[in-house]
């Protein structure tokens, strides 16, 4: 399994850490447009691989796109990140030229690459990459709702002072700041739904601190966060090569499902070695449909610009 990530950034480099520790591919390849920068990550990530106690090849090259040839799964993380106070929104001007021509030029040397779209902002990058290749819409999969889910777990297991392993809880819709449906009436400590353990008010203060849970980050680093991104985008890899059929909400182009079309937006996927083999459709109550809808609208609006 050779897996190429595209951007040896913060998010990259995380995205490449956590694979090769998790220790379950052959390959990376590390690929960046600033000279030598992708060698020089790939290099100090392999003296870890006696301490880590991983096989996996991690090599970096600059802008050689003959060197992914033959990817399983390609990761777009390139373009650039948000600084405090913006919006992911307002990346999409610089952001749609990169991901339109790296999707070019992967799909050009891997043409039956699965590609997971990271860079933001998200839904309208993964929108764009279907447009732009054509490709099935099972090989492209916008990365936000497995983060988005993260963060939302890491609100609930503070709100209830219980470890994270004990929660369950799904964000689903646009991976933005007012897009996002953290769906509170399924979330669950032990099967027990959280309406039962946490006041309304509580539960919404959860919901709101997950959906700015990117922002708050952006505001205490200076630039959007890379350790939870990494790992939920090695976790869909890991799906990917492992083949596990595991949940993720994700960004995925609808034809129909959720009475939605011509759309990438968050929805429960099973991901497998096929990449997006099942879109899940929950039932959602008429408030939820209705943040739902309303968030499909936010990212029309951004798809609008492209
Ligand atoms: C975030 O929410 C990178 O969009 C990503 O941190």
């Amino acid at each position: 399994m050779k897996v190429t990530i595209v951007g040896a950034g913060a998010v990259g480099a995380s995205c490449a850490e956590y694979i090769a520790i998790k220790d379950f591919t052959s390959e990376v390849v590390l690929i960046d447009i600033k000279e030598g920068f992708a060698e020089g990550k790939a290099m100090d990530l392999m003296q870890t691989a006696s301490l880590m106690g991983f096989d996996t090849q991690i090599t970096g090259v600059t802008n050689d796109y003959s060197k992914t040839a033959g990817s399983n799964v390609a990761v777009i993380t390139s373009g650039i990140p948000r600084k405090p106070g913006m919006t992911r929104e307002e990346l999409i001007g610089i952001n749609a030229g990169i991901v339109k021509s790296v999707v070019a030029s992967l799909v050009q040397h891997s043409p039956n690459v699965i590609i997971i779209v990271v860079s933001n902002p998200m839904d309208t990058m993964a929108y764009l990459a279907h447009k732009s290749s054509g490709l099935p819409r099972h090989r492209i999969i916008g990365m936000g709702g497995a983060l988005d889910s993260a963060r939302f777990k890491y609100r609930l297991a503070e709100a209830l002072g219980c470890p994270q392993s004990d929660v369950e809880g799904m964000v689903i819709a646009g991976h933005s700041d007012t897009g996002m449906l953290p769906l509170t009436r399924l979330a669950a400590r032990n099967s027990v739904p959280v309406a039962q353990l946490l006041s309304k008010e509580r539960i919404e203060q959860v919901a709101e601190e997950t959906k700015v849970g990117g922002a708050t980050l952006t505001k205490l680093l200076g630039t959007s966060a890379w350790y939870a991104p990494g790992a939920a985008v090695s976790s869909m890899v890991q799906a990917i090569a492992c083949d596990t059929k595991k949940m993720f909400p994700c960004s995925a182009l609808l034809e129909g499902e959720y009475g939605l079309s011509d759309i990438s937006i968050g929805v429960p996927c099973i991901i497998g070695k096929n990449g997006i083999e099942k879109i899940v459709e929950i039932e959602l109550s008429a408030d939820e449909k209705a943040k739902f809808m309303e968030s499909a609208e936010g990212v029309r609006v951004v798809n609008d610009l492209l």
